[in-house]
C-alpha cells in the first residue's frame, strides 16, 4: 500500500509540473507575439477586398506593401473524376477542382472571411483546417459544411509563412489521400521580397485498388494507405503534372520561387531539382532561411520556400529524391530554362549514369542467354489499332519516365524517340535494346548519349505494341513491328 501511495503522488507532481510547463509555454508564446515589432494582433485592417485565388502550378500576385484587409477567400468543393496518369482515372475531392486546391495569398494582419461552398452534386460533408490559423482545429471546427451548404468563418493572420490547408473530416485521412490539401502563404507586413517566377507544387501520395498504371477508375484502397504502401506519388496531384507540355519554364538570369507543399497523407518529400542548388530555403515553410541547399526534407502537412537563381539553360528535373517514387510512381516535374550558354558556368554534359532509366515496369540488367526462359506469351495476332493503343498504355507505364510524354528525351540524359535518326535506321537493333538493354556511347540527332537502358522485363506482344506506337508517333518512320520479329531477338 505505501509503495501505491508514493506511485500515486510522483504521479499527482508529475502532472503538476506538465501543468505548470503547459502555462509557462503558453505565456512565452504570447509574451514572443506580443514583443514582436508590430503585434499582429493589433494591426488594424483597411477596406476589403476579394482575394484572388490560383490553380496550381501559378500563383497569386505578391500583396507588396499593401495594407491588412478584411479579406474574402471563396473556395468550392468539387468531387470529381480526374486522370492520375495515362488511362487511369480517380475520383478525386478537391477544394476548387484541383490537386492541390487553389493558392491563397494573404498577409499578416489580414481578417479573412473564408466563404467554404460544398457543391450540392457532392456525396459528403466536408471542412477546412488551415494551418495558417491559431484557433480550434485550424477552422475545422467552425467550418463543417454539408453538400450544397455554404459556411462563413473567419480568422486573423497573425505568424507570415507558408501553410498547408486540408480537409479534417472523419476519416481525415482518406479525404487528405483523396486530394483535399493546398497552401496559403501569409507574407509578412513589408512582403516577401520580388522574384522573377513562382511556382506553386505540391507533392501527394495516393493509394489505388490496382498497381501502377492499372487502366480504367481506379477506387481508393484504405488497406494500402494504412499500410504506407503508395502506388502513386506525384507532383500537382496526377502523374505529368509538371513533365512535357506541362513544364514550369524559366530564364536564365531569373530568380525563381518555388512554394512547395506536402499534402501527404503519409509520406515525407525529400524535395530536390537535379542540376540546381537552392539558393535559398525557407525551412519548414517558417523565418529560418537556409541557404546552398541540395535538397530539402518538406514534412507530410509541411512546406517549404525555395529560390534559386536559373544559371545556366537547360532541363532542370524536380524530383522526390526518394527515387524509386520518382521513376516509378511519377514524382517528376521538370523546368524548361532558355536563354544563352553560359559556358562559364557550365560546359559538357550533365553527370551520367546516376539515374538509370526507369520505368514502372519491372526491370533488370542486361541478361544472359541462359537467364532468359521462354515466357507465357498471349497468342491472337493484333491490329495495329490494337498495337496502338496497347503501345499508348505501355509507353505510359515504362518508356515516359525516361523518354517523355512527348518522345523527346531529355537532353544530356535520355535520348530522344521523337523522330529519332537512331530508331529509324535499324528496327532489328531497336528491338534488341528494348529486349536486353544497352550501355555504351551512342549518338542520337547529332548529340552523343552515354547513359544506361536496362532490359525492359515485358512480353513480346507489349514490345511490338510499344515499338510500334513509337514508331508511329512523333514524325518516326510509321514502322510496324510484329511479335515474330521480337521472338527472334529473344535469346
Ligand atoms: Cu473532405
Amino acid at each position: 500500500m505505501p509503495n501505491l501511495l508514493k506511485l500515486q503522488k510522483t504521479f499527482k507532481f508529475l502532472l503538476l509540473s506538465l501543468f505548470v510547463m503547459a502555462i509557462t509555454a503558453c505565456t512565452n508564446n504570447n509574451d514572443s507575439k506580443d514583443q514582436a515589432s508590430v503585434n499582429p494582433k493589433k494591426i488594424k485592417v483597411d477596406g476589403r477586398m476579394d482575394a484572388e485565388l490560383t490553380s496550381p502550378p501559378h500563383v497569386p500576385p505578391s500583396t507588396k506593401d499593401r495594407s491588412a484587409k478584411r479579406l474574402t477567400v471563396d473556395m468550392e468543393i468539387l468531387e470529381e473524376v480526374g486522370t492520375m496518369a495515362d488511362g487511369v482515372d480517380y475520383v478525386y475531392w478537391t477544394f476548387d477542382g484541383t490537386v492541390p486546391g487553389s493558392f491563397i495569398r494573404t498577409k499578416v494582419g489580414d481578417e479573412i472571411e473564408f466563404h467554404l461552398k460544398n457543391h450540392p452534386d457532392n456525396k459528403l460533408p466536408h471542412n477546412i483546417d488551415l494551418h495558417a490559423v491559431n484557433g480550434p482545429g485550424g477552422g475545422a471546427v467552425s467550418s463543417f459544411v454539408a453538400p450544397g451548404r455554404e459556411i462563413v468563418f473567419s480568422f486573423k493572420t497573425l505568424n507570415p509563412g507558408l501553410y498547408v490547408y486540408h480537409c479534417a473530416t472523419a476519416p481525415v485521412g482518406m479525404h487528405i489521400a483523396n486530394g483535399m490539401y493546398g497552401l496559403i502563404l501569409v507574407e509578412p507586413e513589408e512582403g516577401l521580397a520580388p522574384v522573377d517566377k513562382e511556382y506553386y507544387i505540391m507533392q501527394g501520395d495516393f493509394y489505388t485498388k490496382g498497381d501502377y498504371g492499372d487502366p480504367g477508375l481506379q477506387a481508393f484502397d484504405m488497406e494500402k494507405a494504412i499500410d504506407e504502401d503508395a502506388d502513386y506519388v506525384v507532383f500537382n496531384g496526377k502523374v505529368g503534372a509538371l513533365t512535357g507540355e506541362n513544364a514550369l519554364d524559366a530564364e536564365v538570369g531569373e530568380t525563381v520561387r518555388l512554394y512547395v507543399g506536402n499534402g501527404g497523407p503519409n509520406l515525407i518529400s525529400s524535395f530536390h531539382v537535379i542540376g540546381e542548388i537552392f539558393d535559398k530555403v525557407q525551412l519548414e515553410g517558417g523565418s529560418l532561411v537556409n541557404e546552398n541547399v541540395q535538397t530539402t526534407l518538406i514534412p507530410a502537412g509541411g512546406a517549404a520556400m525555395i529560390e534559386f537563381k536559373i544559371d545556366a539553360p537547360g532541363e532542370y528535373i524536380l524530383v522526390d529524391h526518394s527515387i524509386f517514387r520518382a521513376f516509378n510512381k511519377g514524382a517528376l516535374g521538370q523546368i524548361n530554362a532558355t536563354g544563352k550558354e553560359q559556358k562559364d558556368v557550365y560546359k559538357g554534359t550533365i553527370q551520367e549514369g546516376i539515374y538509370l532509366p526507369e520505368g514502372g515496369a519491372i526491370q533488370e540488367m542486361p541478361i544472359s542467354d541462359e537467364e532468359y526462359a521462354a515466357s507465357k506469351k498471349p497468342k491472337d495476332a493484333l491490329t495495329f489499332d490494337d498495337k496502338m493503343e496497347i503501345g499508348k498504355k505501355v509507353y505510359g507505364q515504362t518508356c515516359f519516365a525516361c523518354h517523355q510524354a512527348n518522345g523527346k528525351g531529355i537532353s544530356g540524359a535520355f535520348p530522344p524517340l521523337a523522330n529519332s535518326d537512331y530508331l529509324n535506321a535499324d528496327v532489328e537493333r531497336a528491338i534488341s535494346i528494348v529486349l536486353h538493354g544497352k550501355s555504351g556511347e551512342i549518338v542520337v540527332n547529332g548529340e552523343t548519349y552515354n547513359s544506361v537502358m536496362t532490359s525492359q522485363n515485358i512480353t513480346d506482344r507489349e514490345v511490338a505494341s510499344v515499338m510500334t506506337y513509337i514508331y508511329n508517333s512523333w514524325d518516326n518512320n510509321e514502322t510496324v513491328v510484329t511479335e515474330e520479329q521480337v521472338k527472334k531477338h529473344r535469346r
